[in-house]
């Protein structure tokens, strides 16, 4: 999928792909780093088309005007409104149509695709442009409401074409790949909450703060040499890293038993490496493959095994 906005007279376009995290999930959220890759094989569609009347949503989650949204689409509709005031557009007078091939609550970053796309298409209905910034500032209006207390990991590595290291509050980096890495992804089918799996551990840093800190400061130690290991290293010492930081998310509670079934059994079949991505709690695992073909030998046995959806697919070195 292209990011890029069509306009015509009174419909337009915006496009988002989905995301993954490599490493650094949770740990993100309390000021370590984490390295996510855009995930180009799923993604939104957003398009807005004049419809006399209030604004309105259609899509597979909703369809309705944005004022009677429940609950958990507030951020969807605030994002909207924000998008719209900051245009200098009435609130009227549109349908947004969503299609997603995205899997919701599956770590994916489907809420802030959705966000990214619509926010887009806004921009593109008013034929303004938009600097990279603003977008993720209205972006991270839904995601605000998703996740509770979000990194902004998410918006921004759906708004990136590279492999991105991010803090919180300190300049994006991107990472230079060594060599092709190949990976699975692969859906346990269950959903995961975001919000409730961000929550869950700030409680336990609540807890017991030392013992739960040093969990999330050994996932910062293990992000660095994932690091390392994509630039330089390469996939056998990634692999080690992603299975030592499975470690500690299973220890932080956010790994459940779906999950570590298709992570226990990647790692039989070959995997070097292979944990969560995302909230975890249900969603996706995350599998390093030895090379191309394996990646797909792997994809192929996941699905046997139970994956409800798999997706072989390579970071490519000059990416
Ligand atoms: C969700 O994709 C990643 C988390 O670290 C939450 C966040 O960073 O906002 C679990």
């Amino acid at each position: 999928m292209n990011i890029q906005n069509v306009a015509s007279e009174q419909t337009a376009i915006g496009i988002a792909h989905s995301k993954l995290i490599l490493i650094g999930e949770h740990a993100v959220v309390h000021g370590q780093p984490a390295i996510a890759i855009p995930f180009p094989l799923v993604g939104v569609e957003s398009v807005v088309e004049y419809v006399p009347g209030s604004v309105k949503l259609d899509s597979s989650f909703y369809h309705g005007p944005i004022d009677s949204v429940p609950e958990n689409l507030n951020g969807i509709a605030n994002c909207i409104k924000e998008t719209l005031d900051y245009l200098g557009l009435p609130s009227r007078d549109l349908l947004i149509r969503i299609n997603s091939s995205i899997p919701h609550g599956k770590g994916l970053g489907s809420s802030a695709s959705v966000a990214v796309s619509i926010v887009r298409s806004l921009f593109s209905y008013a034929e303004e442009e938009y600097t990279n910034d603003t977008l993720l500032k209205l972006a991270d209006v839904a995601e605000t409401y998703a996740h509770g207390s979000p990194s902004g990991i998410d918006t921004l590595t759906i708004t990136s074409e590279t492999p991105v290291w991010y803090e919180k509050e300190k300049p994006i980096d991107f990472i230079e790949l060594s060599e092709d890495f190949h990976f699975v992804v692969a859906d346990s089918g269950r959903i995961g909450d975001t919000r409730l799996a961000v929550e869950s551990v700030a409680n336990l840093l609540r807890t017991a703060p030392r013992r739960f800190q040093r969990k999330l400061d050994r996932i910062g130690e293990l992000t660095h040499q994932a690091k390392h290991a994509l630039e330089k290293a390469g996939k056998h010492f990634l692999g080690q890293m992603l299975n030592e930081a499975q470690k500690e998310l299973e220890a932080l509670g956010v790994s459940d038993a779906g999950l570590n079934k298709l992570i226990y059994f990647a790692r039989q079949e070959g995997a070097l490496g292979a944990k969560l991505t995302g909230g975890g709690n249900g969603g996706c695992i995350i599998a390093l493959a030895r090379n191309e073909v394996h990646s797909r030998q792997l994809a192929e046995k996941l699905r046997k095994v139970g994956a409800h959806a798999v997706w072989p697919f390579v970071l490519k070195k000059d990416h």
